[in-house]
């Protein structure tokens, strides 16, 4: 891997987060809205994802973290759990919940509420694209960004542009499903063209896919998923005549 180094391998973590609202969503795998009905869940960070994130952050205390893609909160679960038991830090969470998906945001408010975690949360209710810099202006500096928001590759590419100039040096950029070609992208254009390293938080490498093709395919590409984490190494970034005789 041009421009970036693994860190320190780490044996698997599957512990779930000591949390019992996500565990009671993990692994019921449904949610509750705010009339009281409750629905499948979907699209949320898996439960080893939620494990290997909940001890990165317990191993690397953030004062501020910024998730981009709230759904119904499993990530943001996940987090804010880890905020607690460190005793300090806030989460953003970025989702603008398009007119008909109101009732996930009012559940994952909810969820969060539940679990005792509203005082060190805060929804903002917007596209990240039109979030982050505002957010820049104010004078957020998060310690870690999770994108997980809209993945199509223009999104994906903005969520880490405005993300790397929000961390400092030594910050992290996690990104789920790193395995979407359009995700994959994103993290080669980090990998060859900006100084950060690759931190193993213990998942396992997967290029699982819906036939034996794709799975060659990705091989070849070496794109796997589930998340993988990324650390700042230092603030170099192309300038701007760089790729002029390219
Ligand atoms: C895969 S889900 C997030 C799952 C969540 N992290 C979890 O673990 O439960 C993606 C979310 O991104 C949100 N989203 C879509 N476009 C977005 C954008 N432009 N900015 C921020 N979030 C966006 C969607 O509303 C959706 O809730």
């Amino acid at each position: 891997m041009e421009g970036t180094k693994m860190s320190s391998l780490l044996a698997p973590r599957t512990a779930l987060p000591p949390n019992e609202v996500l565990g009671s969503i993990l692994t019921s795998r449904s949610v509750v809205h705010a009339d009281g009905t409750a629905a499948q869940l979907h699209s949320e960070t898996s439960g080893e994802e939620c494990a290997a994130m909940y001890q990165f952050l317990r191993e690397n205390p953030p004062d501020c973290a910024i998730e981009i893609g709230m759904a119904y909160g499993v990530s943001s679960l996940a987090i804010l759990t880890a905020l607690e038991e460190n005793k300090r830090g806030e989460l953003i969470s970025i989702d603008p919940y398009p007119p008909g998906f109101d009732h996930i945001r009012q559940s994952a408010l909810l969820a969060i509420d539940k679990a005792q975690l509203a005082h060190r949360h805060r929804h903002v209710h917007a596209e990240s694209e039109l979030a982050l810099p505002r957010l820049i202006s104010e004078g957020i500096r998060p310690d870690f960004v999770y994108i997980d928001g809209h993945h199509g590759f223009d999104h994906a590419f903005v969520d880490f542009f405005f993300a790397d100039r929000m961390i400092p040096v030594g910050g992290t950029i996690a990104f789920d499903d790193s395995q979407w070609r359009s995700v994959h992208r994103v993290i080669r254009y980090l990998v060859k063209h900006r100084h950060y390293e690759e931190i193993n938080v213990g998942l396992q490498k997967s290029f699982a896919s819906a036939n034996i093709v794709n799975h060659a395919y990705k091989r070849i590409q070496n794109r796997f998923g589930p998340s993988r984490y990324f650390r700042k190494t230092d603030d170099w970034k192309p300038p701007s005549n760089f790729y002029r005789n390219f």
